[in-house]
């Protein structure tokens, strides 16, 4: 389960798939790394899942340096509501300062997210719901899929139709004690079956923090296991989860997606 090296680019945002850019940064003191996206169509951008309040000086850098300037943004997604994506929203919407922009989220959502920004920018809050669950962005479709309660009642993911990538916020998520960009499973690991104990004697396997994280952060195995069913529908080539490490292999996209499908021991389960 080598990774791949991608620690001397940490610094500058980095492309995963055509226009879609990782606007994170590597953060060494904790083991929740988050990863905001930047997607990018023509003279426009939009931002995804775009990170703490904290956080705003460096993924706003790396917005820059990928080329788009704030006022091109014409929507900030944000699949759920924890301050860990979405609290720097009132700072991202006083940047952006584009009479077209939309903060786009679940109505159960858009409750509580309206609470980050001041109530004179509510208007901006838009609902995927009366959006038909679709974004048509330039020449790009973006489809909203519910995954209620994984976490939040509001849950969703996005998939973006012309790359396969699907942006999955917690879901996939880890709390990476070594955290690479990109993960890649080897066959081993499909059928390994005592993950703290490599079969091929590597000092790391990502797998036990995934799967921690998801019992800890989902609140039940129902709750999990539908989201995975939604999921499990959908052609993808890339999930880019908003912690942890990109799956970019089709073999382990599927193999997580039945592991987690399957997880026991999450959330109030484990009690
Ligand atoms: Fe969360
Ligand atoms: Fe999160």
């Amino acid at each position: 389960m080598e990774p791949k090296n991608h620690q001397q680019s940490y610094d500058r945002p980095i492309e995963i798939a055509d226009k879609i850019f990782w606007v994170g940064f590597h953060e060494k003191l904790s083991n929740l790394h988050c990863n905001p996206y930047l997607m990018v169509e023509g003279d426009h951008a939009v931002v995804i899942d775009a990170g703490s309040r904290p956080d705003f000086a460096v993924v706003m850098m790396k917005i820059l340096q990928t080329g788009i300037a704030p006022e091109q943004i014409l929507a900030l997604i944000y699949h759920h509501v924890d301050p860990d994506l979405c609290g720097s929203l009132s700072n991202m919407v006083d940047i952006c300062n584009n009479p077209e922009l939309i903060v786009l989220s679940e109505p159960n959502n858009n409750m509580f997210i309206s609470y980050y920004i001041e109530q004179e920018k509510r208007a901006l809050l838009r609902s995927i719901d009366d959006h038909g669950l679709v974004f048509n962005f330039g020449e790009r479709t973006l489809r909203f899929f519910k995954t209620p309660y994984a976490h939040n009642a509001g849950s969703f993911v996005t998939y973006d139709t012309r790359t396969k990538t699907l942006f999955s916020s917690d879901l996939f998520g880890s709390l990476s004690r070594q955290w690479e960009l990109f993960v890649e499973l080897e066959d081993a690991c499909y059928v390994c079956e005592d993950y703290d104990r490599c079969i091929k004697r590597k000092k790391y396997c990502p797998l036990p923090d995934i799967f921690e994280f998801h019992k800890k952060v989902m609140p039940s195995e129902k709750a999990l296991r539908h989201a995975m069913d939604v999921i499990k529908k959908l052609d993808i080539e890339m999930i880019a989860p908003q912690h942890g490490s990109i799956f970019n292999k089709k073999k382990d996209i599927d193999f997580i997606i039945k592991k987690l499908g399957s997880l026991q021991g999450v959330g109030i389960d484990a009690f």
